[in-house]
């Protein structure tokens, strides 16, 4: 039996914030999901909040308390949309319920959490998929594709990264409405554990640049503090985090990359790595002058509305959960071992800035090979 009840997938949506409505319950609630994904519930724990949202996406059940929505026999697999450092608990008691997971995003803050969740996972037979499935754009396929066909020779070093991170919470537009399905405050993300650029934003740069490079051996980094607080709609809402970190990564044979998060400026554009070898650059997703993105690139399931609509890319991660649920075949693209390397290569980049030490990395993942890319390009790319 693949579902509990029916014949389609049971969700369960936890947390109703800005990606709770904008990723999981806008798009899941499109016509054409529904003979894959039934929304079988929504909890927030802000009273009133997963009411609301079920009234206005059609959700069978709203819970305020978690604990009720696990208890709910419809629901087959969460996707948790609540604040990072929630994620490893919440995680834990979804797999405890028998739950299947999809993580937006980071799955855990520490490499020991990911491991712990990982083997319960396995111990249980549950399906574990963690946002973001950066290899799911053409853009980075085909960046992989040069590396690997030697088009840009021996990769020597590569940089991405984001500016401005703290800002764009506090002025989501979605976050400035006036009823309780718009006015979620941002506050977490300034605070312990989880808040800060890292784990909200430099996690997608890492998963593309590594993606595409592959996993990182050693990192080192410098990190601090710039901006003490934020004004969200009145309220002061002190900075905890560190917002400007820079990594330095070696990857194997003497390629290096750099990762920045900053308050302000950025050098590459978006989350994509600029990529230097000895005989080709890709800078700014234009290899030696081609563009590589094009018109027609989709993510796999970027069809119809879903193609227009916000958020689309943590729909793709949820609906990669739900057809490796349905067809029991190849695990995706973001799948937990490069959700754990990347949360690993975060930790050690925060322990290298503390410490003053370079730290080792053990962990890795499986990289796309040129037969996987080109089979997913000539299905989705333009
Ligand atoms: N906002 C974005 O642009 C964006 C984009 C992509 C991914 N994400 C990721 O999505 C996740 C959520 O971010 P967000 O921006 O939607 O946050 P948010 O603060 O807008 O929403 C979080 C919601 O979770 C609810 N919540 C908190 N604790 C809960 C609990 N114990 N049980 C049930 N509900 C609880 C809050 O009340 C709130 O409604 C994060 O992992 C974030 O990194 C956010």
């Amino acid at each position: 039996m693949k579902y509990n009840v029916g014949n389609q997938l049971g969700m369960g949506v936890v947390g109703a914030g800005a990606i709770g409505i904008n990723a999981a319950l806008k798009h899941l609630s499109q016509a054409d999901v529904q003979d894959k994904v039934h929304l079988a519930a929504v909890c927030d724990l802000v009273q009133g909040r997963a009411d609301a949202a079920a009234a206005a996406y059609g959700v069978d059940k709203g819970y305020t308390g978690y604990e009720a929505l696990l208890a709910d026999k419809n629901v087959d697999a969460v996707t948790i949309c609540t604040p990072i450092g929630m994620h490893f608990e919440q995680g834990m008691m979804a797999l405890d319920a028998g739950k299947h997971i999809h993580f937006n995003k980071t799955m855990t803050t520490t490499k020991a959490e990911a491991d712990i969740l990982i083997a319960k996972a396995e111990s249980k037979g549950l399906k574990i998929v963690a946002s973001p499935g950066q290899m799911y754009w053409a853009v980075n396929q085909r960046i992989r594709k040069l590396l690997l066909e030697g088009r840009l020779g021996r990769p020597v070093w590569s940089i991405c990264g984001t500016g401005s991170v703290g800002s764009y919470h506090i002025n989501e537009p979605y976050r400035h409405g006036n009823d309780i399905l718009t006015n979620t405050n941002p506050a977490w993300y300034f605070k312990k554990p989880g808040g800060g650029p890292q784990y909200d934003v430099t996690v997608y740069c890492l998963h593309a640049m590594t993606g595409i490079l592959g996993p990182v051996r050693k990192v080192s980094a410098m990190s601090g503090r710039v901006v003490p607080s934020f004004d969200f709609r009145g309220e002061q809402i002190a900075n905890e985090m560190d917002d400007s970190t820079t990594l330095m990564l070696e990857f194997d044979e003497n390629l290096f990359g750099v990762v920045y998060a900053a308050p302000v400026g950025a050098v590459a554009d978006g989350f994509s790595p600029y990529v230097y070898g000895l005989s080709g650059k890709v800078e700014g997703l234009v290899f030696n002058g081609e563009k590589l993105g094009r018109p027609g690139d989709h993510m796999p399931h970027h069809f119809g509305e879903h193609g227009k609509m916000g958020e689309n890319h943590v729909y793709e991660d949820i609906m990669q959960l739900v057809d490796w649920i349905a067809e029991d075949g190849k695990k995706p693209y973001c799948n937990v071992e490069h959700a754990r390397h990347v949360i690993d290569i975060i930790e050690s980049g925060y322990r290298a800035a503390e410490t003053g030490q370079t730290q080792s990395i053990a962990t890795g993942f499986d990289l796309l090979g040129l037969e996987e890319i080109n089979g997913m390009l000539e299905q989705y790319g333009g």
